[in-house]
């Protein structure tokens, strides 16, 4: 290695060193994407080394939807004696293909990495949504999901997430929790009996009009 290319080593170890410790690219501002434990991918565990956590990760969502129809999800974590939190989500349909898109209404703790059609996209934490310092959790993470458009069929929701104590290093617990919500069809609302009376009622008006109407001497 001659002199230059030995200190344009040099240069790019200290400037990507200064990147990470600055945060620019560090990894408590959100994984990289494909590591939400989906079938084909990894999880946090893949770097974060310390296996399963005596917490949880749950995936709040309601058990079904309707097309275009658009529903609140929220991630839920707890780990007694952790204190910092990162997770990463995505929904996928049966053949592993992005189902619907998702829309961050937090930017302050969830950011959006979307992708092109053919592969998907990832909601994970912000630096500010490791939620540094807040004890043993539960925290949460909340943002929006838009069900697909066209006739669909169940999706499944995959996250992975990390309970750790802001070691800077890939340390902490992991956890892997997996949601299927199936698409529904809208009902079209039954008639109350208060309505069908006044329905009931205007029709006999109308009639009593009408025959009145007819009778009607020229
Ligand atoms: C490709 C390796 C890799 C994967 C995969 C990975 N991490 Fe990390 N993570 C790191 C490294 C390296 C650090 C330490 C440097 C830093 O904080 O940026 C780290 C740090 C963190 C931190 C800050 C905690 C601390 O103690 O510094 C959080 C939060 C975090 N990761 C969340 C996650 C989550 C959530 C996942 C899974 C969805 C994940 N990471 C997957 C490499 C990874």
């Amino acid at each position: 290695m001659n002199h230059n290319s030995r200190l344009i080593c040099i240069g790019t170890f200290v400037f990507m060193t200064m990147l990470v410790t600055e945060g620019v690219i560090a990894y408590s501002g959100g994984a990289p994407d494909s590591f939400t434990g989906a079938p084909g991918q990894g999880n946090c565990q893949t770097c974060h080394t310390n296996g399963s956590g005596d917490g949880a990760l749950h995936i709040m969502l309601p058990a079904s939807y309707l097309l275009s129809q658009t529903l609140t999800v929220t991630v839920e974590l707890e780990d007694p004696g952790q204190w910092q939190w990162g997770f990463e989500l995505t929904a996928l349909d049966a053949s592993g293909v992005k189902a619907g898109s998702f829309t961050i209404t937090d930017p302050t703790h969830t950011q959006l990495s979307t992708n092109p059609p053919s592969f998907p996209d990832y909601v994970k934490q912000t630096s500010a949504g490791t939620y540094n310092g807040t004890a043993d959790g539960p925290v949460t993470w909340e943002f929006l999901w838009n069900a697909p458009e066209d006739p669909a069929g169940p999706v499944t929701f995959y996250a992975a997430a990390n309970a750790s104590q802001n070691i800077g290093s890939p340390s902490g617990f992991n956890y892997v929790a997996q949601t299927t919500i199936a698409p529904r069809v809208a009902e079209v609302p039954a008639m109350s009996s208060a309505g069908l009376a006044l329905l009931t009622a205007l029709m006999i008006a109308v009639g009593i009009l009408f025959v009145n109407y007819k009778v009607q001497p020229k």
